[in-house]
């Protein structure tokens, strides 16, 4: 394989989300033809006209760099016959029971089955994160509508799982230079599709793109085989175990703050380690976005169905959950009560990089604050729009000024680590505050400094 001319393929990918669009994206800059459909009409007509409709840095570029190999439909017709590789890249939302609903993976493999053509060779690759099981159900849906429509002999179609690892704010980045790729896949056939998919990743023949240079010392990624179940498993355990790591270190930052050790000390101590490796051990106010919280309970789901609960899983989650109720009693404490105080927010993205709210520890933090009688104003450069609209029901003040949050205020809480955030003048800040607490929910502060500038500084686990 390796040194195999490249060959471009056809790929529709179904589904403009995060996952498919940055995939989409970055397949047409290795050289594919995408095809890119989404049933939401809007989205489509934004991509046609240029526009991201997700806020990911680097994808406006490159939509306009891999502009002559990728066209966005909302029609499967026009998506799936022609292409060789169809990649699900939909979502599968948390049901009530903390299930992922993997209504929409099967509502598409429906549709994409039924417009196969006969006499055509096919692979689809399962992006979508989906309960163990879900390569089989696909499988058996596509057998049952090929059946139905009397082409079942006609055509060859494999199906692989082929887990996605990227993060938001770093989706290209991790596409164009993953740690690995997984394939799940039943036949040599479906891996090898993947790897000729693959190919010019695992063997960093591209260019890099001006703004996403390769990282120094990267080598070629590894391909991992595995049957689908394995690979679906990966997903949930790749991201529990993330998830378990950071409570884990926010756990020990507790404890750090009752016996009045550092837990930044702490972590590099124990980091340095290479078998618990340094990366993912910031203490702060915990984990959110779309992927962990919504995983996890998808772990806890599938754990209790075979009767087998996920312990270690249902603690993190609660560690995690508690970790953001602890920075507000930490506020209670210092200004006993925060009924009537005015509460400056600093970041409500659930991380940099991002404007996404989902699941964000500054939602919850703020509705516990507004619940407690406490006047609200935050601040984020990018996910205000959508902190608006999670926070509809609520008296939230939001301002555009990273300064207008301290005036006046009783206290400031840093939730989201933006770098703008680190090159704030602290002295400007605390001077405008009524009170200058600063709770420091990401410990991106240099303490000293921060008791420098006149404020009461409280960080997490030190
Ligand atoms: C995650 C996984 O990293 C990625 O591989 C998977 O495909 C999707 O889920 P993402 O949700 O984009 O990606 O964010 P990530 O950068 O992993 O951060 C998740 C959360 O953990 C954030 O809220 C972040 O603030 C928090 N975090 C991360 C910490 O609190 N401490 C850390 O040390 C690292």
């Amino acid at each position: 394989m390796a040194g195999e001319r490249f060959r471009p393929l056809k790929v529709a990918i179904i589904g403009t989300g995060y996952v498919g669009l940055t995939t989409g994206l970055a397949l047409a800059f290795l050289g594919h033809h995408v095809i890119g459909m989404d049933k939401d009409k809007f989205k489509v007509r934004m991509l046609k006209a240029g526009e991201v409709p997700i806020y990911e840095p680097g994808l406006p570029e490159f939509l306009s760099t891999v502009w002559e190999r990728i066209r966005f439909t909302d029609d499967i017709k026009e998506a799936v016959p022609e292409a060789e590789i169809v990649v699900i890249a939909v979502g599968t939302p948390s049901k009530e029971n903390g299930r992922a609903d993997t209504q929409f993976v099967e509502d598409v493999t429906r549709e994409v089955a039924s417009v196969l053509l006969p006499n055509h060779d096919y692979t689809i690759a399962v992006k979508s994160t989906v309960p163990v099981g879900s390569n089989r159900r696909v499988r058996h849906i596509v057998h049952k509508v090929l059946e139905e429509r009397g082409i079942w002999e006609k055509i060859q179609v494999e199906v692989v799982s082929n887990p996605e690892f990227l993060r938001e704010g770093k989706a290209l980045h991790d596409t164009l230079y993953p740690d690995r790729i997984v394939v799940g896949a039943e036949s040599p056939d479906g891996v090898d599709a993947m790897r000729k998919l693959y190919q010019p990743i695992l063997e960093q023949t591209f260019d890099p793109p001006e703004f996403l240079p390769r990282p120094e010392g990267y080598t070629f990624p590894p391909l991992i085989t595995t049957t689908p179940t394995s690979a679906e498993l990966i997903k949930y355990a790749a991201n529990a175990f993330l998830a378990l790591k950071i409570s884990f270190i926010n756990e020990i930052a507790g404890l750090c703050e009752k016996v009045g050790a550092d837990v930044v000390e702490v972590a590099r101590g124990i980091g340095l380690d290479p078998r618990i490796g340094q990366r993912f051990l910031l203490a702060g106010l915990g984990w959110g976005g779309s992927c962990f919280p919504k995983d996890t309970a998808a772990l806890l789901a599938m754990g209790h169905e075979h009767n087998h609960e996920m312990l270690i899983v249902a603690a993190a989650r609660e560690v995690n959950l508690r970790q953001r109720l602890h920075a507000v009693e930490k506020l209670q404490e210092v200004l006993k009560g925060v009924r009537g105080r005015v509460i400056g927010i600093l970041g409500l993205a659930f991380k940099p990089d991002t404007d996404d709210v989902r699941e964000a520890p500054s939602l919850e933090i703020i509705r516990t604050l507004v619940e407690r009688g406490a006047h609200v104003r935050a601040h984020d450069p990018v996910a205000i729009p959508k902190a608006r609209d999670a926070l509809a029901d609520m008296d939230v003040e939001f301002v555009e000024d990273p300064y207008a949050v301290a005036q006046g205020a009783d206290a400031i809480v840093l939730v989201t680590e933006w770098p703008i955030y680190g090159q704030l003048n602290l002295k400007k800040l605390a001077q405008v505050m009524c009170m200058p607490v600063l709770l420091d929910g990401r410990n991106m502060f240099d303490p000293t400094e921060a008791r420098k500038a006149g404020f009461i500084y409280i960080g997490i686990g030190r």
